[in-house]
């Protein structure tokens, strides 16, 4: 099997490129990417090929997606702050680049398409744990995009019979996801502030909790759900019902880290939404055997990996 992965060269896209690299069934693997947030591969592998193009160019897709059998849609502007100082270009790579991927996937007649949605979307919806059915209430432009991504994605299900599926992550975590950019996610930003003895920095009082899904988690479920062709006519969880608050977090980084952690608590930041917690029921039955990992665990090797970078 030949793969595509838009936004390859990101977090989620690199872990899952050396992650499909590992499965006999998979044979190459493509990357199309822009290279805005994502790296380029320091050292190249005869089944990777780096395609440099841009989301917003149906060309570029188009061209990207020729010839192979299913398609990872990562690519994206994935930043609650970013979308809501620039809405506009947010939208065009995310909608936008979902649209052409779609599109791109429909005449190529590639076999399966996985995108990435977000939990952003239940937003101000404050039921727990996250049942796919809840009403969604986007909070800030990028949910938006990401509504629109895994509705998109389900009207080429209905529309074309396109063999689909759209997971919406949680707070994905693991080595490789970059602390050194305006918007980066939680942990790393964390992680990197301890390696440099500086303060943690808490938007609002710490007490917001999120889901955090372990990277090995999440390559694991996209990968089993392209190989066995996994469809969905809703949306899907990607995360296990687990519910971590920040402050929690810094406690138990405290267990890690050998000196005292110091934090400062600024104001909450606009878009943010107070508590995420997933419910599994849904990706459990499509997906059985993707098992849970150990949070404690996932967190220690990821705190090894940045203190080693
Ligand atoms: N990491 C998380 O916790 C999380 C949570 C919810 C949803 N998601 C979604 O998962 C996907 C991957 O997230 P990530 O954490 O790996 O982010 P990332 O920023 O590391 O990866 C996104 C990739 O998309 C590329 N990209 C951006 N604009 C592009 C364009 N116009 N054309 C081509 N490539 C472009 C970037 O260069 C980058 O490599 C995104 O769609 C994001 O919205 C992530």
């Amino acid at each position: 099997m030949d793969i595509l992965i838009t936004g390859g060269c990101g977090f989620i896209g690199t872990n899952l490129v050396n992650h499909l690299l590992a499965q006999p069934d998979v044979e190459r693997v493509r990357t199309l990417d822009n290279y805005v947030t994502g790296l380029r591969r320091t050292v190249p592998h005869a089944r990777v090929q780096e395609i440099e193009g841009d989301l917003r160019s149906y060309d570029d897709v188009l061209r990207a997606s020729d010839g192979v059998d299913a398609v990872v849609h990562l690519g994206a502007l994935p930043s609650v702050p970013r979308s809501i100082k620039d809405p506009l270009s947010t939208n065009a790579v995310n909608i936008d680049g979902t649209l052409h991927v779609l599109e791109a996937a429909r005449a190529n007649g590639v076999q399966h398409v996985s995108v990435a949605s977000s939990s952003s979307v239940y937003g101000a919806n404050p039921a727990l744990p996250k049942v796919e059915s809840l009403a969604t209430l986007p909070l800030s432009p990028y949910a938006v995009t990401k509504l629109a991504t895994e509705s998109y994605t389900n009207a080429y299900a209905t529309s074309y019979g396109l063999n689909t599926i759209a997971f919406r992550f949680f707070n994905v975590f693991g080595p490789l996801q970059r602390a050194d950019h305006v918007y980066a996610a939680v942990i790393p930003k964390f992680l990197a502030a301890l390696k440099n003895n500086e303060p943690l920095t808490i938007f609002g009082d710490g007490e917001q909790s999120r889901d955090f899904t372990s990277i090995h988690a999440v390559t694991d479920a996209i990968t089993k759900s392209a190989l066995r062709t996994v469809t969905s006519e809703t949306p899907v969880n990607l995360a296990f019902g687990t519910r971590t608050s920040l402050n929690g977090v810094v406690a138990l980084l405290q267990e890690l880290h050998g000196s005292p952690i110091k934090v400062q608590y600024v104001d909450p930041r606009p878009g943010d939404v107070k508590h995420s917690q997933a419910s599994s029921a849904l990706l459990t039955s499509l997906l059985p055997d993707v098992v849970q990992p150990d949070f404690v665990h996932a967190l220690k090797e990821v705190y090894d990996w940045y203190m080693e970078l």
